[in-house]
């Protein structure tokens, strides 16, 4: 057989994976005018841990004037939390919460966070949920959009809402409760 050059293989690889993927969204675009609306409520946890031997967020960037601010504005850290069932770090994993936070408050505590929480079980298992918001992190209860979503959540909107579980700061480590409204098809 007549060997093909590498690259020539991995574009026809990559040519046939995206028609794969494109046929499957406009199979799923055919019927949407069929389709009905919708809601998903969901309810877990991620684990933030900034040190230690395996952080799961990682400062990226600061302004030159953060080290100095009470409110640490310009620190832009990137997240790969584990989402759990459970508050428990043993607990079932069922996604991973990747994105970034960044202090974006002069004067309070408050987080500009622009994440994607990817389902690793269960029926949402490879699907996915695009979230934007603030999060002042000393408040109780902090409230964030759902900005769009991928397989099962598709065209998704809807709202996330936070609550600290468990937050230890010299240990760098938060558990959040992360409740989740979803309006999809
Ligand atoms: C999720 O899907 C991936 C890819 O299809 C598969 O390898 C994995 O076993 C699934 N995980 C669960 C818990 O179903
Ligand atoms: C917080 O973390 C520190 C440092 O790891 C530890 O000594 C302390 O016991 C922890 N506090 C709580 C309430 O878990």
């Amino acid at each position: 057989m007549e060997k093909l050059p590498l690259f020539l293989i991995l574009f026809s690889l990559a040519i046939s994976m995206a028609m794969a993927d494109s046929n499957e969204v406009d199979e799923w675009f055919g019927n949407l005018q069929h389709a009905k609306e919708r809601t998903t409520r969901l309810h877990f946890y991620f684990h933030d841990t900034t040190s230690g031997k395996n952080p799961s967020a990682r400062r990226v960037a600061q302004a030159p004037s953060t080290n100095k601010s009470p409110t640490f504005f310009g620190l832009i850290n990137m997240m790969d939390d584990p989402l759990t069932e459970g508050p428990e770090a043993t607990s079932k994993l069922v996604g991973r919460g990747q994105g970034l936070y960044a202090s974006s408050g002069l004067d309070e505590l408050s987080l500009l966070m622009a994440w994607n929480v990817i389902f690793k079980s269960g029926d949402y298992n490879g699907s996915s949920l695009t979230i934007l918001g603030r999060n002042p992190t000393t408040h109780p209860l902090r409230e964030m959009s759902i900005v769009g979503g991928t397989g099962v959540f598709r065209m998704a909107r809807g709202v996330v809402t936070l609550k600290t579980y468990f937050f230890n700061s010299s240990a760098g480590v938060a558990v959040v409760q992360v409740d989740v409204v979803a309006i999809h098809y």
